[in-house]
């Protein structure tokens, strides 16, 4: 199995490290545009392979794409991170053109690839990879609805004072501010609603933390966050590579499914080694429906500006 990782910022790299850590791939390369960067994050990782024992190979190269050649997955973190106040959304312009090209590289050496998109704003960055790539649908998939489902699982936990991994709950929509819907009338602590434990304040504040869980971090941190971004990202490409199908909350192109078409947002889907295999369908109530089509509409007015550029 290979693996490629485009972009060695802190969330490609801290995404590296976990396939890695788990041995999700023998060959693992990680590329960035800086000269040197990659390569080097590359070596600091290699040199923990006798600490933490693992044998995936990590090469770090810099704009080489055809040391991607043959990459099962392609992870695109390419593209710039938000700062403190802004919007996943403002990113637009110049992740692009940055995403665009990448994929155009990506494919000349891997033409049949898996490509998990994590550039921000990324609902509309994984539509324009969509329709840009031509690849079929099931081998395009957005990365957000992993890292909301468990940072959704996180605030739960703090009012539950619970363990985050005995927890079930899904965020779908999109992966913005404002787009995302935590799904907390369908969350459960082992399969007991939380509804029955929270008040309804409690509630409020969980999906509303959530929901700005992104920028919270963006705030304190003084850019985006990564661990949680790198291990949701992971995750997906663990469930690919070991064909775990497992149900994660992902960007997939929508063909009438939810109601929707010809756009990208997070849904429950199967991942597994086709990509996103299956997309389940949630039986949501109306306001959760409301909600999902009221986050299509600022998803898609996000994805006319691509027409602008
Ligand atoms: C975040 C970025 C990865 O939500 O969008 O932290």
């Amino acid at each position: 199995m290979k693996v490629t990782v485009v972009g060695a910022g802190a969330v490609g790299a801290t995404c590296a490290d976990n396939i890695a850590r788990k041995e999700l791939a023998e060959e693992l390369v990680l590329l960035d545009i800086r000269e040197g960067f990659a390569e080097g994050k590359a070596i600091d990782m290699m040199q923990t392979a006798a600490l933490l024992e693992f044998d995936t190979k990590i090469k770090g190269v810099t704009n080489d794409y055809a040391a991607t050649a043959g990459s099962e997955v392609v992870v695109v973190t390419s593209g710039l991170p938000r700062k403190p106040g802004m919007t996943r959304e403002e990113l637009i312009g110049v992740n692009a053109g940055i995403v665009k090209s990448v994929t155009e590289n990506i494919l000349k050496h891997s033409p049949n690839t898996i490509i998990i998109v994590v550039s921000n704003p990324m609902d509309t960055m994984n539509y324009l990879t969509l329709k840009s790539s031509g690849l079929p649908k099931n081998r395009v998939i957005g990365m957000g609805g992993a890292l909301d489902s468990a940072r959704f699982k996180y605030y739960l936990s703090l009012e539950l004072g619970c363990s985050p991994a005995d927890l079930n709950a899904v965020v779908i929509g999109g992966h913005g501010d404002t787009t995302m819907i935590p799904l907390i009338n369908h969350a459960t602590w082992n399969s007991i609603p939380v509804t029955q434990f929270l008040s309804k304040e409690q509630q409020d504040k969980v999906v509303a933390d959530t929901m700005v869980g992104g920028a919270t971090l963006t705030k304190l941190i003084g850019t985006s966050a990564w661990y949680a971004p790198g291990a949701g990202t992971a995750f997906m490409v663990e469930s690919i590579l070991r064909d775990q199908k497992k149900l994660i909350s992902c960007g997939v192109a929508l063909e009438g499914e939810y109601g929707q078409t010809d756009i990208s947002l997070v849904v429950p889907v199967i991942l597994g080694k086709n990509g996103w295999e299956k997309i389940i369908d949630f039986k949501l109530t109306e306001a959760e429906q409301a909600a999902f089509n009221k986050s299509a509409d600022a998803v898609r007015n996000m994805n006319d500006v691509l027409k602008t550029l």
